[in-house]
């Protein structure tokens, strides 16, 4: 394992997923982290990442020199960086000399362990404010600016690396071959981690854990829960249960992905519950976003449970474990907290034990979302499942605005397969991070059609561009793919004779319009 230290920010996350793009495998640790906890995880390799702080201020994060005498190859980046070099002895300057964003990076030794076969010139992502001018003794300065005198340094020796800049970024052109020298040449490090191993090496941990009981798994329809029972499919067969609750939110067709494209490829045992009556009748009458909402996280426990409790009372071996799609990052951002927790399900359903606990299985609590995606893929689900794009829990319900009934559900469901079908056809699936179609119900406008006075509804496009749906941008994209969409939407959804572009970003709008 490689581990990346993490000083605060985003940037840990980032570096631990380039680290495996180059066929590595990483863990995110704290900074607070005792280096005799680091080490006795016997890391091939350490990075610092950067931070926000400045190593002058007072309570930034610190870090034992014991670390640089492990004889573990260490690679500092921007505050990891200037944190090597002061506690080895080097000079950092709280001068003023600030650079941000892209900086043009002049390298002075070519042929060295991490620049080996990058130009002299290089383009680099630059973000700080203090600025080493004195490489700590024992050292190589292998790269400056015209801020920074020294913004690379290395010694072999100690196999001790360093760089102002952030690597990790995109923007750093050759960000990614200055690490993966770090990880290959200066580490030794051979680059054999793939999400093959993966899935060998959770299917045996799943196996040793679940042993010969049985398990649960609620599928969504998302990418997360789907990968998760496959590999847990994999690994223990008929022990598994799938149950998918339809609750007639969904958009075309991925009720049917789920019941034949999932049970095709992976032969899963799945307990389908139309609910979608249920729901429907529930949400009679409401239109606050927020009662909605409530309403259908209810329902949904109420119909889960319920299941359960039928399988439950099935003959065969006890049923002890639930099976989630946690990924890295909900673990990192908890806390990174390691074994398995407990957890007690709700019950809130006449006639459930009080006291049932599962065991949760978490294959994917190692891995980020676009590694899931290439486990699933391995594992042979469809691309339809596989690459889907986040939709939210209460589905279509949230994305009518005023009452959910089953006509603008189907309503919806049309202009929202229209609009799907020609974003794919014009390849945009990738830059578009989702685009909720929105039915603004409770609004009629004025149009005219053939010869005839329409009054019907608006449908609200919304693409956004996002890296964590934290924050977004509305997209541009091409007036003529808009231009389709509004044309067969406006021309093939009877009632709606409006199509309307969001260009809100998020903030201040969220992504959902409820
Ligand atoms: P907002 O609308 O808050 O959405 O900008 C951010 C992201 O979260 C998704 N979303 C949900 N996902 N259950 C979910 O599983 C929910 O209740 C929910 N509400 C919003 C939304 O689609 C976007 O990706």
């Amino acid at each position: 394992v490689v581990l990346v230290v993490d000083f605060g920010a985003q940037y840990a996350q980032l570096i631990a997923r380039r680290v495996r793009e180059a066929r590595v495998y990483s863990e995110i640790v704290p900074s607070t982290m005792p280096v005799a906890e680091m080490l006795a995880k016997n890391p091939k390799a350490i990075i610092l990442s950067g931070g926000p702080s400045s190593v002058y201020a007072e309570g930034a994060p610190r870090l034992d020199r014991a670390l640089f005498e492990a004889g573990v190859p260490v690679f500092g980046m921007c505050y990891g960086f200037q944190l090597m070099a002061t506690t080895l002895g080097g000079t950092v300057d709280d001068n003023g000399a600030r650079e941000y964003g892209r900086t043009p990076l002049s390298v002075s030794r070519a042929g060295s362990t991490l620049f080996e076969g990058t130009p002299t010139e290089q383009s680099v992502w630059m973000s700080h404010g203090d600025a080493c001018s004195a490489a700590p003794e024992g050292f190589t300065v292998t790269a400056s600016t015209d801020v920074v005198p020294v913004a690379a340094f290395e010694n072999d020796e100690k196999k001790l690396y360093g760089v102002q800049y952030h690597p990790e970024v995109m923007h750093s052109t050759y960000g990614q071959q200055v690490l993966e020298h770090f990880l290959y040449r200066g580490a030794g490090i051979e680059p054999n981690w793939t999400t093959g191993n993966v899935i060998e090496e959770q299917v045996a941990a799943i196996r040793e854990q679940v042993g010969d009981k049985r398990a649960i798994c609620g599928l969504s329809g998302g990418v997360d829960s789907a990968v998760a029972a496959a590999l847990v499919q994999k690994a223990i067969g008929s022990q598994l249960t799938c149950v998918y609750v339809d609750h007639g939110l969904m958009r075309k067709d991925e009720t049917e992905q789920v019941e034949k494209d999932f049970v095709a490829a992976t032969g899963a045992n799945l307990k389908v519950v139309d609910a979608s009556e249920r729901f429907l009748n529930a949400l009679a009458g409401v239109s606050d976003p927020e009662t909605k909402r409530k309403i259908i996280g209810r329902e949904f426990i109420r119909v889960f449970e319920q299941a359960q409790l039928e399988i439950l009372q099935e003959d065969g071996p006890e049923v002890a474990f639930l099976v989630q799609g946690t990924l890295y990052p909900d673990i990192v951002e908890s806390g990174g907290g390691t074994g398995t927790a407990n957890i007690k399900s709700h019950h809130n359903v006449g006639g459930l034990p009080d006291d049932i606990e599962f065991e949760l299985v978490e294959p994917l609590r190692q891995l980020f979302k676009d590694e899931v995606r290439m486990v699933g893929a391995e594992l042979g689900l469809p691309d339809e499942i596989v690459q889907r794009q986040p939709f939210p829990g209460p589905g279509l319900g949230i994305r009518i605005v005023g009452e959910v009934t089953k006509d603008r559900l189907d309503l919806l469901r049309e202009a929202d397969a229209i609009a799907r079908e020609e974003l794919t056809a014009a390849g945009l699936d990738r830059d578009i991070w989702q685009c909720p179609v929105v039915l603004l119900a409770d609004v009629r406008s004025v149009g005219v059609q053939g010869d005839g006075r329409t009054y019907g509804h608006p449908i609200v496009l919304r693409p956004v561009s996002s890296e964590d749906a934290m924050t977004a941008d509305w997209t541009r994209m091409p007036y003529d793919v808009l231009a389709k969409i509004s044309t067969r939407i406006t021309n093939e959804v009877a009632d709606v004779n409006r199509v309307v572009l969001d260009v809100t970003s998020k903030p201040p709008g969220t992504i959902e319009w409820e």
